[in-house]
């Protein structure tokens, strides 16, 4: 199941109750009053946000204790830095390249469970299965290095198949007008290419093909 708007609303709801810090206590018929739905949707609702681990509850009798999980925070916070970029509160990068092939590698990456999972997790998209690449204009290659020396959003590595997948991690970016991520290796050698996901195949939205220019804007 994907998480929609409704379910945010929700959360947030909670949120402002103080169900980030710890249990409280709710009743599905005061949080439909609340969210402006029928007892039965609010629910519903919550139902959903447990299933998706957006939160933890604890019932006794018909009383119903709620508290976000680390996993619904998150997703709070990728919300409010999508209001920091809207209000252009964040700090970001822009960086400017064009497009590159590479080897082909990047699809076996992605796809991998251990990269995949965490991606959708931490980063709430589904990405499509590769990455673009993109040789990064010399004016803007110290910008790279700037990255590099930022936390980012972590992804852990992992060991599959007797191999050894390096952690690397993640800036939530928009290229041209869509939405993705650079991802970096912890341990990258120098390069001027950088790594671009999102849930969509960029070639086909942003009809780029090798030596088209990009704009990436990145938040930190
Ligand atoms: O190594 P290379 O980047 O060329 O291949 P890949 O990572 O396996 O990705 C397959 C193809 O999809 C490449 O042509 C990428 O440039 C492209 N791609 C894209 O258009 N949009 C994405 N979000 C990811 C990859």
């Amino acid at each position: 199941m994907m998480i929609n708007s409704g379910l945010i609303q929700i959360l947030k709801l909670l949120a402002l109750k103080g169900a980030g810090r710890d249990y409280i206590d709710i009743t599905t018929t005061a949080l439909g009053e609340d969210m402006e739905m029928s007892q039965q949707s609010a629910s519903r609702k919550l139902y959903n946000l447990l299933n998706l681990g957006l939160i933890e509850e604890q019932r006794f009798g018909r009383r119903i204790s709620v508290k976000i999980t680390s996993r619904g925070m998150d997703l709070l916070k990728k919300e409010f830095m999508d209001y920091q970029r809207i209000f252009e509160f964040s700090e970001y990068l822009e960086i400017n390249g064009e497009v590159v092939s590479g080897l082909g590698e990047g699809k076996y990456y992605i796809m991998k469970d251990g990269y995949y999972n965490q991606i959708k997790e931490k980063l709430f998209f589904e990405p499509y299965p590769g990455t673009l690449n993109i040789r990064v204009y010399a004016k803007d290659l110290p910008k790279v290095d700037t990255l590099k020396n930022l936390p980012g959003i972590g992804i852990r590595g992992f060991v599959s198949e007797g191999r050894t997948f390096g952690s690397v991690k993640a800036f939530l970016c928009t290229i041209n007008s869509e939405e993705g991520a650079v991802i970096i290796p912890e341990r990258s050698h120098y390069t001027d290419i950088i790594e671009v996901i999102s849930p969509k195949n960029l070639r086909k939205s942003l009809d780029l093909e090798d030596r088209s220019p990009v704009e990436l804007v990145i938040y930190l």
